[in-house]
């Protein structure tokens, strides 16, 4: 199998990173982890990349041309998949349409419920009796593009925002890789 070459964007820690490298350990998992793009150069994600030899950008997104620093580096490393694991930033419709990839995004809530930020805070005030996560396609609207994997669990009383996010973050770690299988094997 000629795995295809991806690209992983982060802003933060890093744990979906993580759990997506030990994936592609597996010769049968469909992509090859070539770069990693952070936005945030105390990323502790970062340290995943070094350790495992991967290559990885820190850009200032304050630079006007920082979108055009990865196109570059895209096409350097023959990507065909972009991920955003826990990337903070709003990807640009430029960039979309300019990169001509395929781009995923992995989101802490079942969408189209709790677009945008602290999703945990606003699943508890809302008394929602589920939550999980979704991994879809992005396209010009916040977290709105096709939903390719979601997994969900029962909030038990007295979860809070903490246990939340653990419970999350562990379905998100097989999501993103089931979806990643998923895009290759049928599409
Ligand atoms: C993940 O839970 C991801 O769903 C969330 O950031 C976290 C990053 O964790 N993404 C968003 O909220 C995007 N809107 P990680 O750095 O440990 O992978």
């Amino acid at each position: 199998m000629v795995k295809k070459n991806a690209c992983i964007f982060i802003s933060g820690y890093g744990s979906n990173l993580k759990a997506l490298i030990h994936n592609t350990r597996d010769h049968n998992f469909p992509i090859n982890i070539s770069l990693v793009v952070s936005n945030n150069s105390k990323a502790k994600g970062i340290l995943h990349a070094k350790k495992n030899s991967i290559p990885y950008l820190i850009i200032n997104t304050k630079k006007r041309n920082f979108e055009n620093v990865i196109l570059a580096e895209i096409k350097k490393y023959k990507i065909s998949l972009i991920c955003l694991a826990g990337y903070m930033k709003i990807i640009s419709k430029k960039f979309i349409k300019n990169s001509g990839k395929k781009i995923i995004n992995i989101h802490p809530s079942l969408l189209p419920k709790f677009k945008g930020l602290n999703t945990f805070e606003r699943v508890l005030k809302n008394n929602e009796k589920k939550t999980g996560c979704t991994v879809h396609f992005i396209n010009d609207k916040l977290d709105s593009g096709k939903t390719i994997v979601q997994k969900s669990f029962f909030i038990n009383k007295g979860d809070n925002v903490k246990v939340l996010k653990e419970k999350t973050q562990k379905l998100e770690h097989k999501a993103f890789s089931e979806a990643i299988i998923r895009i290759y094997r049928y599409n």
